[in-house]
């Protein structure tokens, strides 16, 4: 565990020797204007990585949001396409050539002209289709559709059954479900021993805790807030959180975590908050 202090300039890097940000804002569960607006703030507040997927439909908002961005005065900082990181995720594990066309839309409907992160969102669907949609992720990195490919909700068997594959790209992102109510030890220390980067979903356990006991007298503590507190917990284990808000406050709070150092002796205490909370789906075991 490093004791290095984190925030919207951090950055990660990964088994391919590609970097990204160290946090990114999530955009599920939000559509349309209400994503729009969410992006642009996160823009200005620095952020500089979004995590879409096909199936939260907002492909086309959040990629329109970051083209207008990066078109308008607000863009103080004159960053360009190169400065972004965009993700999304397929739906659903299929045939090779199923999945390679549904990547390819995904490049359409984000208008960004590529995808940075691509990433195979669940296991479902069998042995098989997850092999044979890999196969179509490592094309379309081939093709420079998109730049880096990983799996999300893989648990340890999804990993070792990809990585025994001998897969052309070794996946090098697992995005899971992970705060201090769902550590998921066994997964991340396998995704840690094996160079694959954690990223964080739900790192604010959906603000189903932000008022355990534990929690409250933390952040008191540190002087942050609730948020704050396990955002910078995600960081400190060396993941890359992806929180969402669709406020504008809570956007710009939520990575403003630059002065929080988490104790070591405090970082084990809210390990111990785990409680296998699962706040959305659960695929790890997937057959
Ligand atoms: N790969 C997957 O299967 C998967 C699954 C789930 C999520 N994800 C990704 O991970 C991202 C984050 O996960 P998530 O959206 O499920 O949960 P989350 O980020 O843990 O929590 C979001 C919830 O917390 C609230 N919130 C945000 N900031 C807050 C603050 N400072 N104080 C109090 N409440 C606050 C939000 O409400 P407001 O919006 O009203 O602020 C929202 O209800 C998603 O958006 C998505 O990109 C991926």
């Amino acid at each position: 565990m490093s004791q290095k202090t984190y925030s919207l300039a951090t950055i990660v890097k990964l088994n391919n020797g590609l970097t990204m940000p160290g946090i990114h804002l999530g955009v599920y569960l939000t559509s349309g204007n209400e994503t729009y607006k969410a992006v642009q703030w996160a823009l200005e507040s620095g952020y500089r990585g979004f995590d879409s997927a096909q199936m939260y439909h907002n492909e086309r908002d959040t990629g329109n949001a970051i083209t207008d961005f990066l078109k308008s005065p607000k863009n103080t900082s004159k960053l360009s396409r190169e400065d972004i990181h965009y993700t999304s995720k397929l739906a659903s594990n299929s045939d090779y050539e199923t999945a390679r066309k549904s990547i390819k839309k995904s490049v359409r409907e984000c208008g960004l002209g590529y995808i940075d992160l691509f990433l195979l969102h669940s296991p479902y669907g069998g042995k098989r289709a997850r092999l044979e949609s890999w196969r179509a992720v490592e094309d379309a990195v081939e093709a420079g559709e998109v730049k880096i490919g990983g799996v999300s909700n893989y648990g340890v068997k999804h990993l070792k059954e990809l990585l025994e594959s001998k897969p052309r790209l070794l996946p090098a992102v697992n995005q899971i479900e992970v705060h201090p109510f769902n550590t998921r030890t066994e997964i991340t220390s396998f995704c840690q021993q094996n160079g694959i980067m954690v990223e964080s979903y739900a790192p604010l356990a959906r603000a189903l805790r932000m008022k355990h006991p534990v929690i409250v007298d933390l952040s008191r503590k540190y002087q942050c807030t609730p948020a704050q507190l396990m955002v910078t917990w995600n960081c400190q284990h060396g993941f890359v959180p992806l929180p969402k808000s669709t406020k504008k406050e809570r956007i710009a709070e939520n990575a403003d975590i630059s002065r929080i150092t988490i104790e070591e002796s405090d970082m084990k205490t809210l390990d111990g908050l785990d409680e296998y909370l699962v706040t959305d789906w659960d695929p790890v075991d997937a057959p």
